[in-house]
């Protein structure tokens, strides 16, 4: 085999972008993987629209051309939705193609269907760019971690959430006004449900739950949380301890089973996460041998996603299988049973919190500080009323020492 043929599904900011880099990355490309690569097919929606598309490449809406091509090595799927293009892969799998993908919400919903027929085909599964974009995370859990046990995982992992918590704090912005701004840059979709209210960051979240362990949580049991209950109050008044809001994924192995959080939460200057701002997104990667990673770049945007899909394509043309995961069973020293103590910041539930509460602070009117255990916190979530956000790593607080949680 002298050329590598690619098929590339989609022709939007991923797909153009994965086209290009083919092409002015050529060289390096043929270098790595000693023969040429050259796109045959690109599948897309509107047969309208005009494209920057090469004559001698088959441009078409109809999956079914794409598979009656003579020769055929790698499937691309950049499109969006959840059942067409796990079809597309399912069938380009069985026609024994490698695949790619960066659809987090499909390789969420399917990723380990398609990774299992993959492996009876003997082909590989690249999926690289479905988590924190350009940043690589994926390679790093399966290639860099294969001795080390990973027990736990946090993440920023919604640039379009940082980016609204960033702008009102920066500017003083209500969720609203940040919203609209995000959308004025294209960060944000005209419906911003799945990155506001922690769905994109949750499909993200299971997908790091399988590479890193081999298994996920059952998704009903994993609490989910966006941002829309973030105000400049409660901003500003966690500015005054030196703390902020960061939306966050966290995933903790304990024996056999794992636990997956992605909610808001306050973090300390001393915290990885505290100076990753706008549209950036962080990995942090906690493991026996090494200790903690933290991996930090652009989550989204047309290079730094065909980066990840890119490197993929090398990963999978080298024929790497997908099944390496880190899935020893480890006990995390790290986990908070539900006696130990948190502390947590809350609004709206007033001076007489229940019994087994400490009201440590009182940060502005009707915005407290608590500490207690973790079960007894969790109960003041039961009123609709009350907002909760835990503090992560460190906090200082007025006549207490630095403090721990
Ligand atoms: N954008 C990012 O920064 C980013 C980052 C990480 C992951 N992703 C993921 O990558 C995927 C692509 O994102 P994108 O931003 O490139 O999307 P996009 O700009 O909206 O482009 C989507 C492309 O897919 C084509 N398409 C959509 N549905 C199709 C279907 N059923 N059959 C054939 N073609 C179809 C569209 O065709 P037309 O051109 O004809 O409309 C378009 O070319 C998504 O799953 C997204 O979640 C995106």
């Amino acid at each position: 085999m002298s050329v590598i043929k690619i098929a590339i599904l989609g022709f939007g900011t991923v797909g153009e972008g994965v086209y290009r880099i083919i092409h002015s990355h050529a060289a390096e490309l043929k270098k790595v993987l000693g023969k040429k690569v050259e796109v045959t097919a690109i599948l897309i929606k509107d047969q309208e629209k005009k494209r920057n598309i090469s004559d001698d490449i088959l441009i078409t809406s109809d999956f079914e051309d794409i598979m009656k091509l003579d020769k055929l090595d790698v499937v691309i799927e950049a499109i969006v939705g959840k059942e067409s293009p796990f079809l597309f892969l399912k069938k380009s799998i069985e026609r024994k193609c490698h695949i790619i993908t960066a659809n987090k919400e499909m390789f969420a919903h399917h990723g380990e269907e398609l990774q299992k027929l993959a492996e009876k085909n003997n082909v590989s599964v690249g999926f690289e760019a479905t988590v924190a974009g350009g940043i690589p995370v994926i390679q790093t859990i399966r290639t860099l971690l294969k001795v080390n046990r990973v027990f736990q995982l946090q993440g920023i992992l919604n640039g379009t959430s940082n980016f609204i918590l960033t702008e009102m704090r920066e500017k003083k912005q209500s969720f609203t006004e940040a919203l609209l701004q995000a959308q004025e840059n294209g960060y944000a979709e005209a419906d911003p449900t799945n990155d506001v209210e922690g769905f994109d960051a949750f499909y993200k979240t299971m997908i790091l739950c399988r590479i890193a362990f081999g298994e996920e949580p059952n998704w009903e049991e994993v609490q989910r949380q966006g941002i829309t209950s973030i105000t400049s109050e409660l901003i500003a008044a966690a500015e005054k301890y030196g703390l902020r809001f960061k939306h966050f994924a966290q995933i903790n192995r304990d024996g056999s089973e794992i636990i997956a959080v992605v909610k808001p939460v306050l973090v300390n200057q001393n915290h990885p996460f505290y100076h990753v701002e706008g549209v950036q997104n962080a990995v942090n990667v906690c493991s026996d041998i090494v200790g903690c990673i933290t991996l930090q770049g652009p989550g989204a945007g047309m290079f730094p996603t065909s980066s990840a899909v890119i490197e993929d394509l090398v990963y999978v043309c080298q024929n790497q299988l997908s099944d390496i995961t880190n899935s020893i069973g480890f006990v995390s020293d790290d986990k908070k049973t539900q006696g130990e103590l948190e502390y947590w910041f809350v609004q709206g539930v007033g001076w007489k919190v229940p019994k087994g509460i400490t009201i440590v602070d009182q940060t502005v009117e009707g915005i407290f500080i608590l500490k207690a255990a973790k079960r007894d916190l969790e109960q003041l979530k039961n009123n609709k009323e009350v907002l909760c956000y835990p503090i992560v790593g460190e906090i200082t607080i007025n006549n207490f020492d630095s403090v721990t949680v």
